[in-house]
């Protein structure tokens, strides 16, 4: 009997936490586990299908009054523990540059840097709508304050190369890959990005992908030959 009143007392207790969750509308933890850390997306494989719909984004404000922007909830939080790293242990300080992007916005970037740059530019550096992993959430380009100075551009940063090495090093111990690197233009479709970062869920397989030098692509290819 007394096993009884224990079952239905869990029973309860479990059943009024998840109403009072979706009431909040905060998503249970089985929710959190259905999102695919590990997606690919790339030039070949476009947004899964309802991606969306699981996805739970956080809004933080630009560092410099900006637009604001949104990441998914775990990439953010390990995102703080990164930037905090740096300052604190390397004096780098990096900023949340452009993160979260839907289709249009995604378009709205395809069509400005168009005109600015050119079409082979864009190809090189710019994602099809629908074919960029701004949209997944996990996905964080940054940018560094140096003296007080951002550095946003491009060029500007590529050439930071010692900072980058030292931002880089650090990536993997907070689950975050170097998406686009230097060498691997082939295969992953893209120009070199450093200031492009990937959270891939957990820390031991951004070791896996970082330490061996891999790309997403090659090291999910490894894992379904
Ligand atoms: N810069 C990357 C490739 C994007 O546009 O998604
Ligand atoms: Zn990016």
């Amino acid at each position: 009997m007394k096993k009884c009143i224990f079952a239905f007392i869990f029973v309860v207790i479990f059943l009024v936490g998840a109403m009072t969750c979706l009431a909040d509308g905060i998503p249970s933890p089985d929710a959190k586990k259905l999102l695919d850390y590990m997606v690919l997306v790339n030039k070949e494989n476009r947004l899964p299908e309802g991606w969306e719909d699981i996805l739970v984004l956080e809004t933080v404000p630009d560092f410099e009054g900006g637009h604001s922007h949104q990441v998914e909830r775990e990439a953010l939080s390990m995102f703080w523990l990164l930037r905090d790293d740096l300052l604190q242990n390397y004096g780098i300080q990096i900023e949340l540059d452009s993160c979260y992007r839907s289709v249009e916005a995604q378009q709205d970037i395809w069509d400005r840097f168009t005109d600015e740059y050119g079409i082979d530019y864009v190809k090189k550096y710019v994602a099809v709508p629908g074919y960029s992993e701004h949209h997944t959430g996990l996905a964080i380009d940054i940018c560094l304050v140096k003296d007080g100075v951002t550095i946003d551009e491009n060029d500007d940063m590529i050439a930071e190369r010692e900072i980058f090495a030292i931002i880089h090093s650090r990536l993997a111990d907070y689950g975050f890959i170097l998406r686009y690197p230097e060498g691997k233009e082939e295969v992953t479709g893209y120009g070199y990005e450093p200031w492009h970062f990937r959270y891939v869920g957990d820390v031991q397989t951004a070791h896996e992908i970082m330490d061996g030098g891999y790309t997403l692509e090659e090291y999910l290819d490894m894992l379904n030959p």
